[in-house]
């Protein structure tokens, strides 16, 4: 493929983007280029060529109408941290919890890499933009990909297609993302279901030209640009610059039944149930209370004129986690998931459908997702029949839960930010910021213990400032103090900014219960939230912050004690120097630029703890 032969259809009309169409095809000569429109008829022939090449199963039609399932490469099933770099000009600016490079050094890693890499594949050309078409909180990106599966999961995951082109007009600013999952072709070999390059990934970000480069994997946050990548790493330097926020947050509304209505914005590690928390249901207990989604990974928050936090989502599907989701953790995703859904890596049933771990009884039979014979004595062997960060990708249209807001493109005003990590003791359930900088100092400290989805070892207590260890797009100690600049602007012009709460669903008992029921129980907490914000609540002032006292909460219906609201509740002395002196070690790490404003705060924590 030359040049010459790059031939853009009639609706891209931007001169800039099809030069670098052409010089990205000159280098990666594919056999051919595809310029997504974004259709359903699109879509349903990328499916169904995914389908002829064994990449794709067509589920029953009867049971899942318009869905599909792939199963990946076992050497490819989850973002690939250590291969992920932040190739800003000076090492300091991607700090240390980032893997850097030179970016002259990695352009020459990767050119070689790149060059012929898309060879006997066709390279689609991705246009989406991450908000609502034309949203002043929006950005766009072009993604070039040698991936079907990868431009099919896009029209789920992206405002996808030639409206995109629209907004671009003949020069529009738009974020190149380049992915290949780096398996040519020679003439006449034959392809594998799930090509990908099992043993070189990089997952490459410059910051100061705002460019991606993704090679090797065909998985989710790897190769599916405008997720991970973009909305966060990149996004997160471009917020840096321009005064706004690019945050691993879910958005919800939260509606009382006075018909008030709440937007909260949520950061949680992975594997934490973002998704849960963005959907969940009120209990019985709590008429009249209603919640709705607006998105369940990433947050876009920009300041309006008068010094409200405006947020979007950037997304306009979910890429979720399957296992562990049915009809009693999740009701509205498994609504979602009832057509039109592309499924990774879980099990198979005989009748054409799928199953996972935690959607109910194992059926007598199933393929599992390295599609080999699966029983349920596999199962008490221990073996997997889905894989544990086996996915779902569906639009948010699906979800019965959305909030009508969801597409504005003005964005909603958050009133409130929840930090939660997953901590089996120390954290207590709930705790209310005094401040925005106890807020801050909350977030950067934040820790969760891992879970078998997305890291090896279980149960080790990461540190995972604001959720974002993985997506930070530049140094953490330069984040917390954009998080703590932007606070004191807006104060410093009057605006009333948002109440902070950290919450912990996580507390296990002496026998390794959880404690706190969670699910749609976590609307009581929502509750005391709000009401706080409207200064209808009590609570009570001790060193890490404001909690509730038991009376403070609505109980209707639920048969939760005192006792076990201590249980979740108490603040043990021991379990928190231990906890500070992991502050102390995450501090340490991250010295270079540190905040003072946090030093301080965990010295007034120290102090406090200990009188
Ligand atoms: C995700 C993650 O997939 O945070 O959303 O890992
Ligand atoms: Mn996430």
């Amino acid at each position: 493929m030359t040049h010459a032969a790059v031939q853009a259809p009639a609706f891209v009309k931007h001169p800039r983007l099809i030069a670098w169409v052409a010089e990205m095809a000159a280098l990666c000569k594919p056999a051919a280029i595809h310029w997504c429109d974004g259709s359903e008829a699109e879509y349903d022939r990328l499916c169904q060529l995914l389908v002829d090449a064994g990449s794709f199963k067509k589920l029953n039609p009867a049971k899942r109408p318009n869905s599909y399932l792939a199963w990946t490469d076992p050497s490819d099933v989850a973002r690939v941290e250590d291969r992920t770099y932040i190739c800003s000009e000076k090492k300091e600016d991607a700090g240390p919890t980032n893997n850097w490079m030179d970016p002259a050094a990695m352009r020459t890693t990767l050119n070689p890499l790149f060059d012929g890499c898309m060879a006997g594949r066709t390279m689609y050309v991705v246009p989406f933009s991450m908000g609502p078409l034309g949203s002043p909180i929006a950005h766009i990106g072009v993604e070039l990909s040698d991936s079907a599966y990868v431009a099919v999961n896009m029209k789920h995951m992206t405002r996808m297609g030639q409206a995109v082109y629209d907004v671009l007009g003949t020069d529009g600013e738009f974020v190149p993302c380049m992915h290949t999952v780096g398996a040519p072709l020679a003439a006449g070999q034959k392809d594998v279901a799930w090509p990908c390059n099992p043993t070189v990934k990089y997952i490459v970000h410059y910051p100061e030209t705002r460019e991606i480069w993704s090679y090797g994997s065909g998985y989710g946050g790897n190769a599916l640009l405008g997720k991970k990548c973009f909305a966060l790493r990149i996004a997160s330097t471009m917020g840096r610059d321009e005064g706004w926020l690019a945050e691993h947050m879910l958005i919800l509304g939260v509606t009382n039944p006075q018909g008030k209505k709440y937007h909260v914005a949520a950061a949680f590690p992975s594997a934490c149930g973002k998704t849960n928390f963005a959907m969940l249901i009120p209990p019985v207990g709590m008429p009249g209370w209603g919640v709705t989604t607006i998105g369940d990974d990433i947050a876009w928050i920009k300041p309006d004129a008068q010094g409200n936090l405006r947020a979007i989502n950037p997304e306009a599907g979910y890429f979720g986690v399957a296992p562990g989701t049915n009809m009693q953790t999740n009701p509205n995703c498994m609504l979602s998931l009832n057509k039109d859904v592309i499924f990774t890596n879980v099990a198979l049933t005989d009748d054409g459908d799928v199953w996972w771990e935690g959607l109910g009884d194992a059926p007598a039979h199933l393929i599992d997702w390295q599609g080999k014979d699966w029983t349920p004595e596999d199962g008490k062997a221990g073996r997997k029949a889905a894989h544990p960060n086996s996915r779902f990708t569906v639009s948010a249209t699906n979800n019965p839960a959305l909030d009508s807001e969801w597409d504005n493109p003005e964005g909603v005003v958050i009133d409130a930010f929840i930090f939660g990590g997953r901590r089996s003791n120390t954290v207590p359930l709930v705790t209310e910021a005094r401040n925005w900088v106890e807020g801050v100092y909350m977030a950067a400290t934040m820790g969760s213990e891992t879970t078998a989805a997305a890291f090896g070892a279980q149960g080790v207590v990461r540190r995972d400032p604001f959720a974002m260890l993985p997506f930070a797009g530049y140094n953490m100690s330069d984040y917390f103090q954009h998080w703590l600049n932007l606070g004191a602007k807006l104060q410093a012009a009057g605006a009333k900014l948002p109440r902070i709460y950290k919450t912990n669903w996580f507390r296990k008992d002496a026998n390794g219960k959880f404690i706190w029921p969670g699910f749609g129980e976590n609307t009581r907490i929502l509750k005391w939230m709000i009401d706080r914000i409207e200064n209808e609540a009590q609570g009570v002032e001790h060193a890490v912050g404001i909690s509730p006292r038991y009376e403070d909460i609505r109980w209707n219906g639920l048969d939760f004690s005192r006792e076990q609201f201590d249980l979740v509740s108490d603040i043990n002395a021991a379990d928190w120097a231990e906890e500070l002196k992991l502050h102390d070690e995450l501090f340490e790490k991250l010295a270079h630029n540190l905040p003072t404003e946090l030093t301080t705060a965990k010295a007034a924590l120290a102090e406090r703890l200990a009188s």
